[in-house]
């Protein structure tokens, strides 16, 4: 064998052993618990056959307790590019076969390495965590590891979409880099995401909890938003983030991508002239408003689980990308509260940064009252939705079905928080506050003056008229111009796919600045 036939066996070999991570016993019991190893999550998120490694033969450089002996190649991340459905992506795959997925200094740098490059091409970041965290030997080099990281995260942040996978352990610091990044998708049973695990808060706080009690999927997509997604499987966790990526652009200089649609654009919805009760207390669901008037009836679901009075995701209108945030009468009765606020704010901003239109449908009776939101600080939350409608510079379309009151009424993307096309039903009920709450304020004298508890009410109920007749309608806002047409409910897709046709050449540009000083 020549020389240089030797030396390209010897890096068949090498490479071999690199894809072994951990080798074979790490990888059955990774396998053991229900888990997939870094390569085959890889395998199965990228296009066949294009992937390319980065760093394979990266080893790290510690000599701290006795680690000269314990190397593996590739040091417990695997890292590159590839394309999914034709689309360059950058990735990286923590390998928890090599201890335990730690995030070493030269880990650290090969993830570095494959985000600075997804930051020169403009395309998206995916990486898929499984990690115990600082790897500890290295000390203050897997921090500094680390805040390399977030640094990059930060600045990546409205320029190219970053998504995490959270497949396995994500605890300490090493949250705050999915933190960082624009969605979080968890597998149930098999992930985790704290700051202190389990034992520290029992230490602390002399509290019991469980791994999955403290930070599970269910936990960070129910209780805390801080996961956006959970999926049974890891299979089905890759799907939603391909899925994910099917509509949004590449970067914030690009335009999303647009599908060729086959479903009618003037497709009528004749249920919609009937979905609105009689009775404006009874709720009706808006997942079937949306699933009537956009593309085939396909959304993507965005935080499904967490505050769901407010509803946001991603759908299509005549194979447009556009973000959906729609209030959810059906539950709560679609009220804005701290985390409806929360959920959506983060929504509109990641749409407007990523030159998403936005679709918002509007049933909302208000802000929800009382202490605990009062004192959790609706004030500052309320008004990150408000910042985040008002700064957006993307196709703004609304359509209110029907309560819209109040100052929920202005955060909805009201005509003034520069809505671009706003219409409404003529169910729609656009006014300071609901009647009965109206007639209270302002005729309080009289009510309290009348002592026959039937004049009272006959009272009310002819103040409440009148208020309904003047206020409770769409026309007083049309007659201003504060709505631009009054629609049937049964056109809707059709008017909302012409409002986008419009808006497509829109440019408006916000006031230089250093930068925003959004409520947080
Ligand atoms: C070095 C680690 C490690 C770590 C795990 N390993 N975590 N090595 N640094 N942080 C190694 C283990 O020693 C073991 O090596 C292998 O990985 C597998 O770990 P096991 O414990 O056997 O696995 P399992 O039982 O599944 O438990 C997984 C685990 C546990 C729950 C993640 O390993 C664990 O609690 N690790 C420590 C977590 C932690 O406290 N990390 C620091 C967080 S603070 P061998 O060779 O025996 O197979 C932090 C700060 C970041 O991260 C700050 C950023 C700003």
């Amino acid at each position: 064998m020549s020389i240089q036939l030797e030396k390209v066996k010897e890096l068949i070999q090498l490479r071999e052993k690199a894809r072994l991570g951990g080798g074979e016993k790490r990888i059955e019991a990774q396998h053991l618990k229900g888990k997939y190893t870094a390569r085959e999550r890889l395998a199965m998120l990228l296009d066949e056959g294009s992937f390319e490694e980065f760093d394979m033969f990266v080893e790290h450089r510690c000599h701290n307790f006795g680690m000269e002996k314990n190397k593996f190649l590739g040091d417990g991340v695997v890292t590159g590019y590839g394309t999914i459905q034709g689309r360059l992506v950058y990735v990286f795959a923590q390998d928890f076969t090599v201890s335990g997925g730690s995030l070493s200094e030269m880990h650290a740098k090969k993830i570095c390495k494959v985000m600075d490059q997804a930051m020169k091409m403009g395309a998206p970041v995916i990486g898929i965590n499984d990690s115990g965290g600082a790897r500890i030997q290295e000390g203050i080099n897997a921090l500094a590891g680390y805040a390399e990281i977030f640094q990059r995260n930060i600045l990546a942040s409205g320029v190219i979409p970053q998504i995490s996978g959270i497949f396995g352990p994500c605890a300490g610091g090493a949250v705050y880099s999915p933190a960082l990044t624009d969605f979080n998708i968890m597998t149930q049973g098999t992930s985790y995401m704290f700051l202190t695990g389990p034992k520290v808060v029992k230490t602390v706080t002399g509290e019991d909890v469980t791994q999955e009690q403290l930070g599970g999927a269910s936990v960070h997509t129910t209780k805390s938003g801080v996961a956006h997604f959970s999926a049974q499987t890891e299979e089905d966790a890759i799907q939603i983030i391909q899925k994910l990526l099917s509509y949004i652009p590449q970067n914030n200089l690009e335009e999303p991508p647009t599908v060729k649609n086959t479903d009618p654009i003037d497709r009528l919805e004749d249920g919609l002239n009937e979905i609105i009760p009689d009775s404006a207390n009874k709720p009706y669901d808006m997942y079937e408003v949306i699933g009537a008037i956009v593309d085939h009836g396909e959304f993507l679901e965005v935080h499904a689980d967490y505050a769901k009075n407010i509803i946001v995701g991603f759908a299509r209108f005549n194979g447009q990308s556009v973000g959906i945030v729609a209030n959810q009468p059906k539950f709560l009765a679609g009220v804005l509260d701290i985390n409806a606020s929360r959920k959506a704010a983060r929504f509109v901003r990641f749409c407007d940064a990523f030159n998403i239109p936005i679709v918002s449908l509007v049933d909302v009776p208000g802000f929800l009252p009382g202490t605990g939101q009062e004192y959790g600080g609706v004030i500052t939350h309320g008004a990150k939705l408000l910042y985040a409608y008002g700064e957006a510079t993307v196709p703004k379309v609304t359509v209110t079905l029907r309560k819209s009151y109040g100052g929920a009424h202005i955060v909805m993307s009201c005509k003034q928080l520069r809505g671009d096309i706003n219409y409404a039903w003529p169910s729609a009920e656009i006014a300071v506050m609901g009647a009965e709450g109206a007639v209270e304020v302002l005729y309080s004298k009289e009510i309290a003056a009348e002592k026959d508890p039937e004049k009272v009410a006959a009272v009310v109920e002819e103040k409440k008229k009148e208020y309904n007749d003047l206020f409770t309608n769409p026309y007083e806002a049309a007659r201003y111009g504060y709505i631009d047409d009054v629609i049937e409910p049964r056109n809707t897709r059709f008017r909302v796919i012409r409002a986008l046709q419009q808006l497509q050449t829109k440019k408006l540009i916000n006031p230089p600045k250093k930068h925003d000083n959004l409520p947080l």
